[in-house]
């Protein structure tokens, strides 16, 4: 049995060039999830200290739970509490936040993240995540982070992943060599290898869409939906359809079984409800490295320059042909 630490190091050690500060950040962000997941397993019991609303809203109008608020705090002191990064920027958090003791000044990363993604499902017991993405900095060591160090385009991403908190905890990362998970055996205290090397299957038979929202969708996507249902032999068709809600979820089970999620624009939300930074992109690499792929419809995700930290984009991720496809109908019909 390998653990996550022990993965980690064996895999830094075939890069000579490497000097440590990636593998230590990644071991800070698996011990918050550590935490987190504590938190998470007893939020049934503890429903006024962690369960419900916090009664505040983030800056992009959501109502915050108290799970988002938690897990951001965990993530964020975590990422603080050593010298590898230098600032961080959360769905959570108004602005991006320096770490501006003399040690993080000198740190070479920034992490972006959605502390707890799936937060309408932690009350009902559903399964929820977090969802990082580690980028080099652009400025220089020694000077005080800035926002062109956020803004990059998820091609500079160094590493990605996401925790899912399931019905086990599993933390699924790529540094750009594969995409690998590790279940947590919570008697062990430790997350061990157990999905080395994963490969989104080219096609696959199911399709993730909050169908509610059908009236609002680009024609394009009308079209897609309209296909995943028709019969086919060939192509395995009438898809089914799962939505869970939480993206972590439906983005993990359609990585693994094969499939496309996709959250478009609707009529009042022109640019859909998902966050480039903190959840587009670092999926999008993650499918990538898996075989898969990531658009906006009709764009590669990975290569959009962005403007602002919360920015929102139409997502369309998963399996390869799946993912073309909707891409050929949105070219034709939206
Ligand atoms: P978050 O909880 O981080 O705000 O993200 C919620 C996201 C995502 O997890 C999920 O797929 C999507 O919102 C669900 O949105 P709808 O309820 O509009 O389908
Ligand atoms: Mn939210
Ligand atoms: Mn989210
Ligand atoms: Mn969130």
């Amino acid at each position: 049995m390998i653990t996550l630490g022990e993965y980690i190091v064996k895999n830094q050690a075939e890069y000579p060039n490497a000097s440590g500060e990636l593998t230590s950040l990644l071991s800070s962000i698996r011990r918050a999830a550590k935490v987190v997941n504590r938190e998470i397993n007893r939020a049934g019991l503890v429903t006024d200290i962690i369960g419900g609303s916090n009664g505040s809203e983030n800056v992009q109008g959501e109502t915050q739970q108290k799970l988002d608020v938690f897990a951001n705090d965990m993530f964020k002191a975590a990422l603080e509490a050593r010298g590898e990064v230098c600032g961080i920027a959360s769905e959570e958090e108004d602005h991006f936040v320096a770490f501006d003791d003399k040690r993080q000044c000198n740190a070479k990363y920034v992490v972006l993240m959605d502390p707890l993604d799936g937060s309408s499902n932690i009350d009902v017991n559903v399964s929820v995540g977090t969802i990082f993405s580690i980028y080099r900095r652009i400025s220089e060591p020694g000077e005080p982070v800035n926002i062109e160090d956020f803004l990059q385009p998820g091609v500079n991403q160094v590493a990605a992943g996401y925790v899912v908190y399931g019905s086990s905890t599993m933390l699924v990362y790529t540094t750009g060599h594969g995409v690998h998970g590790f279940t947590y055996d919570p008697t062990l205290g430790s997350f061990c290898l157990s999905h080395e090397n994963i490969r989104i299957p080219e096609q696959g038979s199911i399709y993730s869409i909050n169908e509610g929202n059908y009236i609002k969708f680009p024609e394009g996507v009308k079209k897609y939906l309209k296909f995943c249902q028709e019969k086919d032999a060939d192509t395995r068709r009438p898809y089914t359809s799962r939505y869970i809600g939480s993206l972590v979820s439906d983005f993990h089970r359609n990585m693994l079984k094969g499939g496309i999620y996709i959250y478009p624009s609707g009529t009042s939300n022109p640019n859909g409800k998902l966050r480039l930074l903190y959840e587009c992109n670092p999926l999008a690499f993650m499918a990538e490295q898996a075989g898969g792929k990531a658009t906006d419809g009709f764009r590669r995700i990975m290569e959009i320059k962005p403007t602002e930290l919360h920015q929102r984009t139409p997502y369309f991720v998963g399996s390869s042909k799946m993912v073309d496809k909707a891409g050929e109908l949105m070219a034709q019909y939206s």
